[in-house]
């Protein structure tokens, strides 16, 4: 079954990582407190035998995307609706519509109907506005015009008046995977329209919101993504941890990974797929999809400068919109930034200490799937604060770093580039070390 490129991975040594790594259940994200997906449907007309309404999906995280193949939103109908008809999306499956005799028959009569985007280059009369994104949703701080994600929905045998219509219940929301969470419909104050040429106000008939929060922990991921560091006063660059998003080994289970050597690499990953979720990793120590590299490059009077690398190890993936965000006590001063975005998240208003960086658009934004075109990089200067700045104790590498909204998994500390100060005084704390053990021991003896 497996061929000899592939190496199979010890499960439970994964599990004991999860179980390490993730052991909040909460949904609650301290850098982006508020970010949620809302989910809103405004009821734009009566009909005979129901109501046609706009469905929005609006994504209020700021760094959390949905990346191809895109979202699809569920829901479970409160009494026998149907769908006659919907625009800019489209029902999963029709399911049985042989009570219908009339003809086109409905679109949909399941009663947990599954709804997706349609693609981009769709006839226009089957479009709405945001539309045909093929489910894609940007961050809210990357792209806010595109956010957002609607179709149109006709929907029959329901309620035709605000008192006779049942709110759908039991909202699901794949992005395409797990990891969101949705609560109950709740009837909110109809939303207003106005016009394209300002100079009138519309309503909706009446509007209800659904909220969906995600949590890594839900999504019961490995980790996707790890750290290594480097510096230009140290010549050792301090890997990934080992076994960072998996481990190669020899169990049966699954798992597995690519050898870039291997000969006719390209036929061997086409033929595994590429349209699995799972990502399709070349065989690494740390086996990450995404490694991001920070190197301290340079020591000026006034001024220090990082290089950041971010590497694709994933051959079934190009990561389009990707960002990352770093927390680091300098980016307070961040003076310059070379080939990437960046933006300041301060989710209190006080500390402003994390970044959000991500690609120029049409230069680096698209991180091409694992090869040598897979990487994208850039400089950063920071200005010193001379009270702070330090290359000791390993100030001088970031706190924490997330790729795509999931946190990397970072080197330990004491692992950290070392500089030659701190070495030459790890030295004389070890000396003293010695010194008081030995008194303590002479004394002991004496004693
Ligand atoms: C969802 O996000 C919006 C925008 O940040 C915020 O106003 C709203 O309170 C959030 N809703 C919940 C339930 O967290
Ligand atoms: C239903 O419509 C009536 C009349 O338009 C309005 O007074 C009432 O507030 C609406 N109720 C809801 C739940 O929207
Ligand atoms: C919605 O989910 C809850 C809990 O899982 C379940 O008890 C309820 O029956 C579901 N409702 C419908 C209409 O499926
Ligand atoms: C409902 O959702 C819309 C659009 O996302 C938002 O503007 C509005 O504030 C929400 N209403 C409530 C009460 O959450
Ligand atoms: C990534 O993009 C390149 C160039 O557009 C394409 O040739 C390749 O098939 C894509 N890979 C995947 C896994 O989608
Ligand atoms: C945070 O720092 C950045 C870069 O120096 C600056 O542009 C931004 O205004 C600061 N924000 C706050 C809330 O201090
Ligand atoms: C940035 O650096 C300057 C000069 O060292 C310092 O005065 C200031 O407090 C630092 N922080 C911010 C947020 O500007
Ligand atoms: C470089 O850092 C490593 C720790 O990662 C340390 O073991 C080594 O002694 C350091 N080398 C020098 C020259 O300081």
């Amino acid at each position: 079954m497996f061929s000899p490129f592939l190496k199979p991975c010890p499960c439970i040594l994964l599990f004991l990582l999860f179980t390490l790594f993730y052991t909040s259940t909460e949904a609650y994200d301290p850098l982006d407190p508020n970010g949620n997906i809302t989910i809103k449907w405004d009821i734009i007309s009566w009909t005979q035998d129901g109501y046609v309404a706009v469905v929005t999906l609006n994504n209020y995280q700021q760094y959390r995307h949905i990346s191809p193949p895109g979202w699809s939103l569920g829901w479970t109908w409160a009494k026998k609706e149907v769908i006659w008809n919907i625009v800019g999306g489209q029902t999963t499956e029709q399911g049985d519509c042989s009570r219908f005799k009339s003809s086109p028959p409905p679109h949909c009569c399941k009663k947990d109907p599954t709804v997706v985007d349609l693609l981009p280059g769709t006839p226009y009369n089957q479009q709405i506005a945001n539309c045909c994104r093929g489910g894609v949703l940007s961050s809210l701080a990357q792209d806010p015009t595109n956010a957002v994600s609607a179709f149109q929905v006709s929907v029959g045998s329901s309620g035709t008046t605000n008192k006779t219509v049942k709110l759908p219940q039991n909202f699901t929301l794949k992005a395409p995977g797990p990891g969101y969470t949705c609560g109950p419909a709740k009837i909110v104050k109809p939303t207003k329209f106005r016009t394209p040429d300002k100079r009138r106000v519309t309503q909706a008939h009446m509007t209800w919101n659904v909220t969906c929060t995600y949590s890594q922990f839900l999504a019961q991921k490995t980790p996707t993504c790890c750290v290594s560091l480097s510096a230009f006063y140290n010549e050792t660059v301090v890997p990934c941890p080992t076994c960072s998003c998996g481990c190669q080994g020899n169990s049966p289970q699954s798992g597995s990974c690519v050898d870039p050597s291997a000969p006719h690499l390209a036929s061997v990953v086409s033929s595994l797929g590429k349209n699995g979720i799972t990502p399709l990793v070349r065989c690494t120590s740390h086996m990450c999809p995404i490694r991001v590299h920070w190197h301290v490059k340079l020591n000026y009077k006034e001024y220090w400068r990082v290089k950041v690398t971010v590497t694709n190890f994933n051959y079934r993936m190009n990561y389009s919109d990707w960002n990352l965000v770093i927390q680091h006590p300098n980016f307070d001063n961040l003076t310059q930034l070379f080939s990437f975005n960046y933006d300041s998240i301060s989710p209190y208003g006080t500390i402003n200490d994390t970044a959000m960086l991500w690609g120029v658009k049409f230069y680096n934004d698209f991180l091409m799937q694992a090869g040598p075109l897979g990487n994208a990089q850039s400089e950063l200067l920071f200005r010193k604060d001379k009270s702070t700045f330090t290359f000791d104790k390993g100030w001088a590498f970031p706190r924490k770093v997330y790729f795509n909204g999931d946190n990397c998994v970072m080197p330990p500390p004491d692992a950290y580039p070392w500089s030659p100060n701190s070495a030459a005084k790890q030295q004389v704390s070890f000396l003293a070390l010695t010194i008081a053990f030995s008194v303590a021991f002479v004394l002991h003896a004496y004693a």
